[in-house]
């Protein structure tokens, strides 16, 4: 019989209070897009529970703006803002010959969704999956030795609801052959991140890194821009920037179907904290 946690973190549950008592002193920590959304109270928790947090974002002065906002809420100096544009191999080369040291945390949350034109990279990929899986795969393997180093580090890839709409298509990853569709490619980004957080926990399990991918559930964020900024989800199941409960988070099964039985609580098979997950869903 499966032994499950119930956990009696609900959607209004915020970062802060599922956070309380966690001591991060000495944790280092990298939050990808941290200048925005969902990454600027990600980056704040780490800091408010003591952790060394740099904000990698394109928009840098954007982002130093948030990391002075941030140490001054939190009362931690150690708030730091590098360059990094993820649909740029230099730019990602760079950041992460730049980092010296372990890494504990790598959370990768940057994202864009549902570009409405095909838009390629300067390297020639689709937008979405260049930005949201291959920067993020780029920069995790390039750090994989900190992040070794870090003995126990923990990598989260933001995934989506999203990933339900569609797989990787490897035939066809940039839409050369097939007809470009906004939420296709989102769907394909998304289910790489997960597939990413699979293979990695694989790969690096004697490392001691352990990968998820979480849904972070419906927050309306700068996000939505293409899209007219309006969330599809309904009202009352949206999320705002602070609550923290991820709706789902994916690792050994990203294609089982998840739950549809609404917004309760999270259930989570115990493994959660080791390299054997499975896909979590509300029950
Ligand atoms: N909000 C939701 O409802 C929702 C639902 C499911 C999943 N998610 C996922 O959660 C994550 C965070 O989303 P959010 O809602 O917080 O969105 P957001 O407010 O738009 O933040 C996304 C961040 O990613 C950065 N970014 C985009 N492209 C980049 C690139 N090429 N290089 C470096 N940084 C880049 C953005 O930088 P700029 O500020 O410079 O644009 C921004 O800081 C995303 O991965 C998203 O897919 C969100």
């Amino acid at each position: 019989m499966r032994n499950f946690i119930v956990s009696a973190f609900t959607r209004e549950t915020t970062a802060d209070e599922v956070s309380k008592g966690i001591d991060l002193s000495g944790k280092r920590a990298i939050v990808t897009g941290g200048a925005s959304g969902i990454g600027v109270e990600t980056a704040r928790t780490l800091a408010r529970r003591g952790a060394s947090v740099t904000i990698a974002a394109r928009r840098v002065d954007a982002a130093q703006k948030v990391a002075d906002e941030i140490a001054a809420d939190t009362g931690n100096p150690n708030v730091h803002v590098a360059a990094l544009e993820l649909t740029d191999r230099k730019s990602v080369a760079d950041f992460a010959a730049a980092w010296s040291g372990p890494l504990h945390l790598l959370i990768n949350n940057a994202g864009v969704v549902a570009i409405q034109d095909l838009t390629l990279s300067a390297e020639g990929h689709e937008m979405q999956f260049a930005t949201n899986h291959l920067g993020h795969f780029d920069l995790a393997t390039r750090l994989h030795p900190a992040l070794a180093a870090a003995d126990g580090a923990r990598i989260v890839a933001l995934s989506s609801s999203g990933h339900l709409f569609g797989p990787v298509v490897f035939d066809d990853i940039d839409f050369r052959f097939r007809a470009y569709d906004p939420l296709a490619a989102y769907a394909q980004s998304k289910s790489a991140e997960i597939l990413f957080a699979v293979g990695a926990t694989q790969r690096w399990a004697a490392d001691g890194i352990v990968a998820n991918a979480v849904n972070p559930g419906a927050i309306a964020t700068p996000l939505q821009r293409h899209v007219g900024g309006k969330l599809a989800t309904p009202p009352h199941l949206q999320k705002n920037v602070t609550s923290t409960r991820a709706t789902q988070a994916c690792n050994r099964s990203p294609t089982s179907k998840p739950s549809r039985k609404g917004p309760g609580r999270l259930r989570l098979p115990r493994s959660v904290n080791g390299a054997s997950l499975e896909y979590f869903c509300p029950s």
